[in-house]
Order: C-alpha cells, then sequence, then structure tokens
C-alpha cells in the first residue's frame, strides 16, 4: 500500500515496462486490494494501479458521492474524475508505465467513475473493461472516442444497475465512436466467473493492439 499521489493505492509492475497497465477502480466498500486478483487472472504479466475511492460513505470507500442509490452527486463526480485522471498521469510518470497503454477494468462504482473518466478525458484511457456500469452523466459535448475498444458485462437482474441505463451508457459509448462490446446475462448484480473468462478472452484480443489504436486516435 501507497499513500502516495494522492490516493492510497497500490501498484505492481508488469512483466515489461513497455507493456499494458490496467488500473483497477473498486466497487462501493471496497478497497485497493479487491480487484488485484481479479486484474492477475485478466492479464497476467500486466502492470496493475489499483487506487482507494477517497469518498467514504458510512465508511464504505467510493469513488464519488452519490445522493441515493443510482442518484450521483454530479459535482462531486467531476471534481473526483478530474482529481483520479491527474493521479493516472502522475502515476504514469512516477511508475515509468506506458501511458498510451493503460486499460481501466472497473466494477460497479468503479466501472461507473472510469465511464465518467472516458468520457471527461478522452484518450486517458486506451480501453476499458466495464462490469456492472450505469450511465455516470449525460455528456453535453460528444467525446471524440474512436475507435476506443470497451467491454461491457450486465446482469438483466441486477437490482442496482438498471438495465435500460446500462444500455443507454453503451449507446453513449458508442454514439462517441468507441468499439463496444456489451455482454448481457440472466443474472444479478455480483460478478460471475463466466464474466471475467469472456472479458479475459476479449483483453487478450484487445491488449495487443492497444498502442496501434491509439495511434489511429
Ligand atoms: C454507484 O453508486 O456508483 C452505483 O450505484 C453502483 C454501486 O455503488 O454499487
Amino acid at each position: 500500500m501507497s499513500a502516495d499521489l494522492g490516493f492510497v493505492h497500490r501498484y505492481l509492475p508488469g512483466e515489461d515496462d513497455s507493456g499494458p497497465t490496467l488500473l483497477l477502480l473498486h466497487g462501493t466498500g471496497g478497497n485497493e486490494e479487491d480487484l488485484v486478483g481479479l486484474g492477475e487472472a485478466l492479464a497476467s504479466g500486466a502492470a496493475i494501479l489499483s487506487p482507494r475511492g477517497k469518498v467514504s460513505e458510512f465508511g464504505a470507500p467510493r469513488f464519488f458521492r452519490r445522493l441515493a442509490e443510482g442518484v450521483f452527486d454530479h459535482e462531486d463526480l467531476l471534481f473526483r474524475t478530474h482529481e483520479l485522471a491527474e493521479f493516472v498521469e502522475a502515476a504514469s510518470e512516477e511508475y515509468g508505465f506506458d501511458p498510451s497503454k493503460i486499460v481501466a477494468v472497473g466494477y460497479s462504482n468503479g466501472a461507473n467513475v472510469a465511464a465518467s473518466t472516458i468520457l471527461l478525458h478522452p484518450g486517458l484511457l486506451g480501453a476499458a473493461v466495464l462490469f456492472r456500469a450505469m450511465v455516470p452523466f449525460e455528456p453535453e459535448v460528444t467525446p471524440d472516442l474512436s475507435g476506443m475498444p470497451v467491454f461491457m458485462a450486465a446482469g438483466r437482474m441486477d437490482r442496482m444497475i438498471p438495465p435500460d441505463n446500462t444500455q443507454r451508457l453503451a449507446e453513449i459509448l458508442d454514439e462517441a465512436g468507441a468499439d463496444v462490446d456489451l455482454r448481457w446475462r440472466d443474472t444479478g448484480h455480483p460478478l460471475t466467473y463466466e464474466e471475467v473468462r469472456e472479458a479475459k478472452q476479449w483483453l487478450s484480443e484487445v491488449l495487443p493492439k492497444l498502442s496501434e489504436g491509439q495511434e489511429d486516435r
């Protein structure tokens, strides 16, 4: 655990400095340790950067404030998203990983802050895996996400994330030019093994092409 760069976080170097880095973003009540095993399972050999959300909801870490379940504090969301983007940039300088190969892997609240980062800082993330994501906000200006690979996995019976909201996020990303792969399952909020397997397969195709795709954008 490290508390510098403004966020308590874990950083695990990858096999190769020029390889990809997974930015792991936990769900409500999680921390920087939660998704490390998931990240290793998804892309062994990738570097891992895993911050802890700075907002506390009755002691549960989150990446931004919410007013109620599924109702976000817009101002705080914007502020926290910019703060996270600055942290990612500072971490890339501090640890020397390639900033063009950062892939967000977020679950629930972490997927929502990842989606917000994609919309507010296009180009910061090379790709994203969004597990159980919803619309963080409706963008006033459509960002240019041409060719950005985004994997989304959603549960039709998720009681925290309304399916039409996930669908809307996929549309927003698609309209901005992202290459969205949205997978639905008859499941609820918790992540399933099958989805991890599918995301791993998807990453194995996307990661080798990352820098080429970035150059095209
Ligand atoms: C959120 O607040 O970001 C969503 O409701 C998801 C969650 O926290 O689990």
